[in-house]
């Protein structure tokens, strides 16, 4: 059976665009594929981040998941910090890795502009990442467009290893839905929906109140056409609340557009808030049920001893390979 993996960051309550970027496609293909799904909390680090309560936010995040439909019973699911062997792993791979393709990363570029300041890790984190997919030989990684250029600097470092010290590791692809590659800010349609943007009414968590979440969308900046047609570069509010209607229906763009082709701007914002908080409300609801109970606990310990193990056997291997001392 090929492996499938994912990881997202425990820096606050996710967004619309983690939710449809990662979470949805690991449900989507949670019986077709062994999964492992994890909480990125050793790259949460890599920006300063005074405010942020990691033990908390974990927990919430697996709740979440949990909540969102990620079985657990199909899923091995586990925190990234509780397996030391990815950062193990990762410096080993950083030694096959060059400055210059870590300095092209336009995640690192981005975070970086204009700063004086900025962590070594936010440089390699890349290669943590590589890491993170590599040492359990995951085939697919389904995430955001936002994170291709990163699956895809893991395909080249485990290339690299491979050719160097022979058959290691499994090439991993990216998975990136045809819709909601990347979710955009509903009020700034130009950037993408982020947990750090600065205006929250262009951000959708998915723990706002169905009240705010309504009118969140009700605001989301359009244009002055009066027409439901998707063109990401004329129409980009429009065309981010189409692909948000048709990640959460399954109709396709075209069937959106057809659906709505008499319709105003008010209709159509009404109809995606009313499919949006219809399954947000849901989540909400078994959210309150998981944050509450016992069973994060044992699913946590049981991801931990599963993926300890894996990982622990990947990176003997990798030392073997290299021809550490044993
Ligand atoms: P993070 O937490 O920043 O993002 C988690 C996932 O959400 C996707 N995403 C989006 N998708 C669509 N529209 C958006 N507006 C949007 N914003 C975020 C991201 O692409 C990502 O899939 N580096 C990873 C965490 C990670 C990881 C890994 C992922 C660490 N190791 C190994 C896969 C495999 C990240 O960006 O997390």
């Amino acid at each position: 059976m090929k492996r499938m993996l994912t990881g997202l960051q425990p820096t606050g309550v996710i967004t619309l665009g983690n939710y449809i970027g990662a979470i949805k496609q690991m449900v989507k293909y949670q019986d077709e594929y062994e999964s492992f799904l994890f909480v990125a909390d050793l790259h949460a680090i890599t920006v300063p981040n005074s405010n942020i309560n990691l033990k908390e936010n974990t927990r919430s995040l697996i709740a979440l998941y949990l909540a969102c439909g990620i079985d657990p019973k199909k899923n091995t699911i586990f925190v990234q910090s509780q397996n030391e062997y990815h950062a193990n792993l990762s410096w080993i791979l950083e030694c096959n890795t060059y400055f210059g393709e870590l300095s092209r990363m336009h995640q690192f570029k981005e975070k970086s502009k204009g700063k004086e300041n900025f962590t070594a890790g936010l440089f390699t984190y890349p290669v943590l990442m590589a890491s993170d997919i590599i040492i359990y030989d995951a085939d697919y990684v389904p995430v955001g467009i936002d994170q291709k250029q990163h699956v895809e600097i893991a395909r080249d470092i485990a290339i690299r290893f491979n050719k160097k010290y022979g058959d290691t590791f499994i090439i991993p692809e990216p998975i990136i839905s045809e819709t909601g590659t990347k979710i955009m800010d509903l009020i700034d349609p130009t950037k993408k929906m982020s947990k750090s943007s600065e205006n929250q009414n262009g951000v959708i968590r998915l723990l706002d109140e169905p009240e705010t979440i309504r009118k969140k969308i009700m605001r989301a900046t359009t244009d002055s056409e009066m027409l439901v047609k998707f063109d990401e570069e004329n129409k980009p509010g429009i065309s981010n609340l189409i692909n948000i209607y048709s990640s959460f229906t399954g109709k396709t763009v075209s069937e959106v557009e057809e659906q709505f082709k008499d319709s105003n701007y008010g209709t159509f914002k009404k109809a995606v808030a009313d499919v949006v908080v219809s399954e947000l409300e849901k989540i909400q609801i078994k959210y309150n049920e998981y944050i509450n109970g016992t069973e994060i606990d044992q699913i946590l310990k049981e991801g931990r001893e599963k993926t300890r193990m894996y990982a622990k056997a990947k990176y003997d291997a990798v030392k073997r390979k290299i021809g550490f001392y044993e």
